[in-house]
């Protein structure tokens, strides 16, 4: 589904991403995990067209689409939900979510779509009319979840969904992420919270100093020394 060779990044003369190279299979959740300052935002902001890159290629569903606006990315069904979760706070949660469908806008998918969006999360749907400023935390990341799934995504790519919540807020945001796997969309994950992540993740990558230093099945990656000393705080 997608497929990323050698991608290089740099902001003005510091090179952040090194020849990263990733392949994501349809239907698959694939985590990439690393520590804060890794690249894994500049990664996933490049894929969505936010950052060029220097060199390197991007495939999605066997098309290259190097270097092509977000707009014409979110066409082509891929969603990104930013680590800043870019919600209005002044709107209510409905029109967020009415904001997040501009791909296909006809006016009875719209509202098919948002009836998908409200049975996955019943809390957005009780509180519809209120300003998304005022929602929790974890609110306002189910409603950036659901704004993104307003365009019925084939691929999600989320960029730390779980920071900054609470403990309960965090297992609603996992809840939220097995369902999606139901929902037969492909997932790409970037997270801190890595025991949590690899249980819901199929694969993994590891990212260090802006170059994928590891890859492998969630269960390898949990019995590996390096993941196990470094992001899981074992020895
Ligand atoms: N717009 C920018 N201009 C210059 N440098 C940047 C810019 N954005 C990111 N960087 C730098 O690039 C490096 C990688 O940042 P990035 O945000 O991709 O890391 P990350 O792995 O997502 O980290 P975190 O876990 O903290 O979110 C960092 O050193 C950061 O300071
Ligand atoms: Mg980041």
């Amino acid at each position: 589904m997608l497929k990323v060779e050698n991608l290089d990044v740099a902001y003005g003369h510091l090179q952040v991403l090194r020849s990263v190279n990733m392949h994501i299979k349809n239907g698959e959740i694939v985590a990439i995990l690393g520590a804060n300052g890794a690249g894994k935002t500049t990664f996933l902001k490049s894929v969505m067209g936010l950052v060029p890159p220097k060199a390197g290629k991007v495939f999605y569903q066997g098309q290259d689409v190097t270097g092509l606006p977000t707009f014409q990315l979110s066409r082509k069904g891929i969603a990104f939900v930013p680590e800043e979760r870019n919600i209005f706070p002044a709107m209510t949660v409905e029109e967020n979510l009415l904001l997040g469908a501009y791909v296909n806008n006809v006016k009875s998918q719209v509202n098919a779509n948002l009836k998908d969006v409200y049975e996955m999360f019943p809390r957005l749907q009780e509180r519809r009319r209120q300003l998304a400023g005022t929602m929790s935390g974890g609110e306002r990341q189910m409603l950036a979840i659901g704004r993104g799934l307003m365009n019925k995504p084939h691929l999600i790519i989320l960029d730390e969904p779980s920071m900054g919540l609470s403990p309960t807020n965090v297992l609603i945001v996992f809840e939220t992420i097995k369902n999606l796997i139901t929902q037969e969309v492909t997932i790409i994950i970037v997270e801190q919270n890595v025991n949590a992540t690899l249980a819901v993740a199929s694969r993994a990558y590891v990212m260090e100093h802006g170059s994928v230093v590891m890859e492998g099945t969630s269960e390898t990656l949990l019995s590996n020394d390096h993941v196990k000393k470094t992001y899981l705080g074992l020895n």
